[in-house]
């Protein structure tokens, strides 16, 4: 049973209060833009230009769901590896998780992500392929935490700023796709999607 698998996994955690976050992490001393998508219904979020070595951090509107791709200056924009998001959703709860989905081939953009002040639970890949991105929808790949602040990383380390070791949080369990993209509504009812 899903929900009791998650529900243990956060119990002790702290709800969240602040407002919520993305702060991405450059890793390299390439200049990137994101491109953010939000569901229909979402407000617009803005592109965010992250300058090589430094970290960003962006504002994110209560429950808003939808995703981001990082273009390096330079290259083609076109949609990349993906950081989704479903902030504020089922039960409360953040979801997040990388995806290759959609352009598999994007070795250069988003790269992990894992909750502020804490090392897990991570998606994503220091290096492409591995075993902790979406590759296919019914994979089950979707993180979830009670912190409403996300890390992102970007680009590949030179020098190690963000320096995650690890890849594999056996104990942070997964969850299936439909978690991130707003699929479940707030009281537990799966929303009708059209
Ligand atoms: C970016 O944030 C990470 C994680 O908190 C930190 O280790 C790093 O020093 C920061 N880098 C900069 C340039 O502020």
């Amino acid at each position: 049973m899903q929900f009791l698998k998650i529900a243990s996994f956060l119990a002790t955690a702290a709800l969240a209060t602040a407002a919520n976050t993305v702060t991405f992490l450059s890793q390299d001393h390439q200049d990137r833009t994101v491109y953010w998508t939000g569901n229909p219904q979402m407000a617009h979020i803005a592109d965010t230009r992250v300058p090589g070595n430094q970290n960003v951090t962006i504002s994110v509107p209560d429950g808003w769901v939808g995703n981001f791709y990082a273009v390096a200056d330079g290259s083609p924009k076109v949609p990349g590896m993906l950081g989704e998001v479903a902030f504020n959703g089922w039960m409360g709860i953040t979801y997040f998780d990388v995806s290759a989905i959609v352009n598999p081939n994007d070795k250069n953009g988003v790269k992990q992500m894992w909750p502020k002040g804490e090392n897990q639970p991570v998606s994503g890949c220091v290096k492409f392929p591995c075993a902790f991105a979406y590759y296919a929808p019914d994979d089950v790949q979707t993180r979830a935490t009670m912190v409403s602040d996300l890390f992102c990383s970007l680009g590949n380390s030179e020098v190690g700023i963000t320096g995650r070791a690890w890849d594999d949080h056996p104990e942070s369990p997964a969850m299936a796709r439909d978690f991130v993209q707003g699929k479940w509504t707030t009281k537990g009812h799966r929303a009708v999607v059209a």
